[in-house]
């Protein structure tokens, strides 16, 4: 069966012959225009005059905007209402678009919007979290605060307490392809657009709503994008909504693509976060109580973060049972860029805040912080029998033939991967169930074990007894390792968001046509879905086409995000795929005078009885018999409810968890450093396709410790983020994946009832990177008694400046 085969990606051949087809490779019709934006150059302020004659004389130019020449605000924000495309005479953050330009070339475009004149009246920009906090500049009235227990008495009656800080900086996407969109204007006024965009729906609506048209007046078509991380959920509304006003002006299609440093500069980033921390423990290591305080620079809009400012108040336990726990979230309105999503959504941040906790209490104890880590981890759900599929016994796959009773067959599926399954209602937790901060119970913990086997597969204990020798015994050369658990909440924490629909076509020759709301963004969400599919039909993968994203095809979708694209589309295919498959059932036993029941699909092939014939047969005999072959599905998560005012609640329908090691070398004399060796053991649930999953788990690690390691955000005291180009900020290169990276999966279904019992796997990964900093963190103590203050990203001068402080003993 197509389901659990490690197939490479559907595009992997076009990808690496440079055939995929992206935004800038679709042949534009002749007179279409290309767009730029002009820039604001200062961070806060008034602009007092605005010439731009020279750029309307510029050669190739065709028309320019102003904000006022706009036919609407031309919103592009994904919540408020508070991101006018163009700035008017208030400018917000530097970079931000003031002006839009069209002419005959990218190249004319970019060199006109070079000469505007702007003189501008400059106010005091508030930059740093202190400017932010004193001005009381922030989303939302006043801070957001949770709290579980009587944290002020837990604090008051622990036998030990510590305090802290950390520092940890943003992250610029950094996808492949920039930004880019692309609009053809069609009769009646209305508008095609292609999007390099996670979320084709909003684009749609973005577009719809600057132009009064309703939203079937605008189509949006996303085949792939080069990478989105999260920067292609909000950030791509600009330039479809500029593209559409400029073919709505003009009549001609028109083009817009971000230049690297004016996509650096213009788009918004992973919030940068600092986090203080007290906390109250015992001798033994056990947490008692955390007090958090949050501060996030939110930029100069709202966007998401909110809901990635709550995302990091969520991933505050990551795994471990604390009974006191508050946390105060402050999201900092300031004059920058307005950060935005990036994988993991906030949760890096909060679980980056508990791990520097753990991690420093272990210091203060001198105790082997992974030995601190177990003491406080939630307990391990129980092990009933088999059931669970334990790591060393694999269960087989699945049966190959489905019959179309899909229910019962998709429950035997269940129950050969031995899988209980769920009630499907959302349960209070009864008393004495472990839960976290936020109320939900925490019933599929697998990290005690999964931690036992990783710590037992890489030699965790030899290995740091290895690296204590070793830095006793050199004085400039030192090792640091260090083992951490991710576990992360799946769902969108705003419930209505977890949707999800589907469009299949089955032909008369037995081929298959499939669409569903989720993007392709290099994930392999295409490819996984098209393996339910075949699945479903019993066909092979080539039977399947796997067709762009189509607002037209699939209405009202959510964006391609907080890793649920497999989970929400796959179900959604697989609903649609069973109605056809029912009804194809149902015709054929009629046709051959048997119970539908024993209507087998498998192998491109369909048993009717004792009969065989082949899929296509099966398909034509359908057609023939006027059944129809098209049909849309739908799904909706169960079992979700969260209350985000009241930080209460259940607003994941289950978490996925790894754990990872990694062990690092430093040299004392330059702070430079290299990551040896990493192992990663991750939950996957079954997975849909293991050599996907584990391409994402790869490209996670390498991600997040790129976060915390190299990539580091400059802006300067103007608020001109000078960090704009990969010559001054540094993503991993191949050259620093790490020399050892064993990657495996832990084997055991989804305890809840999602496709084929698989988990999402698109950003819990990114988390295991936190091991890369916290090993940096461990060579550093290693230089002196202090515990490191090490902030993040961790580049060789913050190393340098740790280590000097650790000798210094301060
Ligand atoms: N992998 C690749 N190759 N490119 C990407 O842009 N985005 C990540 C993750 N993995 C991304 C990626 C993010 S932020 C998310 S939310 C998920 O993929 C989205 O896809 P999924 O829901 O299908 O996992
Ligand atoms: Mo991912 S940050 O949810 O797009």
């Amino acid at each position: 069966m197509s389901v659990a085969k490690p197939l490479p990606h559907d595009a992997a051949p076009l990808h690496v012959t440079g055939r995929a087809r992206y935004i800038d490779d679709i042949p534009v019709p002749a007179g279409c225009l290309h767009l730029a934006f002009g820039l604001s150059e200062i961070a806060h302020g008034r602009i007092t005059s605005i010439d731009l004659d020279e750029v309307r004389a510029a050669p190739g130019v065709v028309r320019v905007w102003e904000a006022r020449d706009l036919p609407s605000p031309c919103d592009c924000s994904p919540s408020l209402g508070d991101e006018p495309m163009l700035s008017g005479s208030t400018v917000c953050y530097l970079g931000q678009p003031v002006f839009l330009v069209a002419a005959r070339s990218h190249l004319a475009a970019r060199k006109a919007v070079r000469k505007a004149r702007i003189t501008y009246q400059e106010r005091d920009a508030l930059l740093s979290v202190d400017e932010a906090m004193a001005a009381d500049s922030r989303f939302e009235d006043g801070p957001r605060t949770w709290e579980k227990g009587d944290t002020a008495a837990a604090l008051a009656g622990a036998p030990n307490v510590l305090r802290g800080t950390i520092d940890m900086g943003g992250q610029e996407h950094f996808y492949l392809e920039g930004q880019a969109a692309l609009v053809l204007p069609q009769e009646n006024g209305d508008m095609l657009v292609h999007s390099s965009t996670q979320h084709p729906t909003e684009i749609q609506h973005k577009v719809a709503h600057a132009l009064h048209l309703p939203m079937h007046a605008v189509r949006v078509e996303t085949r792939r994008m080069g990478g989105g991380f999260g920067g292609k959920e909000s950030q791509g509304n600009a330039l479809a909504v500029a593209c559409a006003v400029a073919a709505a002006a003009t009549g001609c299609p028109a083009k817009m693509r971000y230049d690297r440093d004016d996509d650096m500069t213009i788009t918004g980033k992973r919030h940068d976060f600092r986090i203080d921390y007290v906390v109250g423990y015992d001798n033994a290591g056990r947490i008692e109580v955390v007090d958090f305080v949050h501060h996030t620079r939110c930029g100069w809009a709202q966007d998401l973060s909110l809901p990635v400012a709550d995302r990091a108040m969520l991933h505050a336990d990551n795994a471990y049972d604390i009974p006191a726990m508050r946390i105060e979230s402050h999201r900092l309105k300031t004059n920058m860029q307005s950060a935005t999503a990036y994988r993991g959504f906030g949760g890096p941040q909060g679980m980056l805040g508990i791990e520097r906790v753990l991690d420093h209490v272990a210091h203060a104890l001198g105790r082997d912080p992974l030995e601190v880590r177990r003491a406080n981890y939630y307990a391990d759900a129980p092990v009933d029998g088999a059931d669970r599929g334990a790591p060393d016994t694999p269960t087989p796959p699945p049966e190959d033939i489905l019959a179309p009773n899909t229910q019962d067959i998709a429950e035997s599926d269940l129950a050969s991967r031995g899988a209980p399954v769920s009630s499907g209602t959302p349960v209070a937790a009864p008393a004495g169930v472990q839960t976290t901060h936020y109320g939900q119970p925490v019933e599929d913990f697998i990290l005690g074990e999964l931690t036992t086997k990783l710590a037992a597969d890489c030699g965790y204990a030899a290995r740091r007894e290895a690296v204590a020798r070793w830095n006793a015994e050199k004085p400039l050369l030192k090792r640091g390792i260090a083992l951490t658990p991710v576990k992360f909440g799946i769902s969108f924490t705003l419930t209505h968001l977890n949707q999800a629909g589907a469009l299949v076509h089955v032909y008369q020759d037995g081929s298959v046509a499939l669409n569903h709301g989720g993007t392709e963004m290099g994930q392999g969400l295409f490819q996984k879905v098209a393996q339910v599919a075949a699945a479903r039909f019993g066909v092979a993968m080539d039977a399947i086409r796997i067709t762009a994203t189509d607002t037209s095809k699939v209405p009202n979708t959510s964006a391609t995000a907080a890793s649920s694209g497999s989970d929400l589309n796959g179900m959604a295919v697989k609903a649609a795929c069973d109605t056809i498959r029912d009804r194809m059932a149902a015709h054929l036993a009629q046709v051959f005078q048997v119970p539908a029941s024993d209507v087998m699909f498998a192998d491109g092939s369909v048993r009717v009885d004792n009969e065989v014939i082949s899929f296509a047969t099966a398909a034509r005999l359908c057609y023939e018999g006027r059944v129809s072959l098209s049909s849309t599905g739908f799904y909706k998560t169960p079992n979700v409810d969260w209350d985000r005012i009241a930080g209460q609640g259940r607003p994941f329908f289950y978490f996925a968890y790894g754990a990872a090691c990694t062990e690092v070398v430093l040299d004392t004399l330059t702070g430079e450093y290299r990551i040896l060796r990493v192992d990663i053991l991750h939950d996957a649930g079954a997975s849909l396709n293991p050599a996907l999953d584990i391409g994402q788990i790869e490209g996670g690690y390498v991600q997040g410790a790129g976060w915390l390691t190299t990539e580091e955000l400059v802006w300067d005291d103007r608020g001109r983020l000078r960090t704009h180009a990969p010559s001054t900020y540094k993503i991993p290169a191949c050259s620093d994946r790490p020399e050892v990276f064993n990657v495996a999966l832990w084997d055991g279904p989804n305890r809840e009832e999602t496709v084929y019992r698989s988990k999402a796997v698109g950003e819990p990964p990114f988390m295991l990177g936190i091991s890369a900093f916290l090993a940096l963190s461990d060579a550093v103590a290693a230089c002196g008694s202090a515990y490191p203050d090490l902030n993040a990203p961790a580049t060789p001068e913050r190393v340098l400046m740790a280590i000097r402080k650790v000798q210094d003993g301060v």
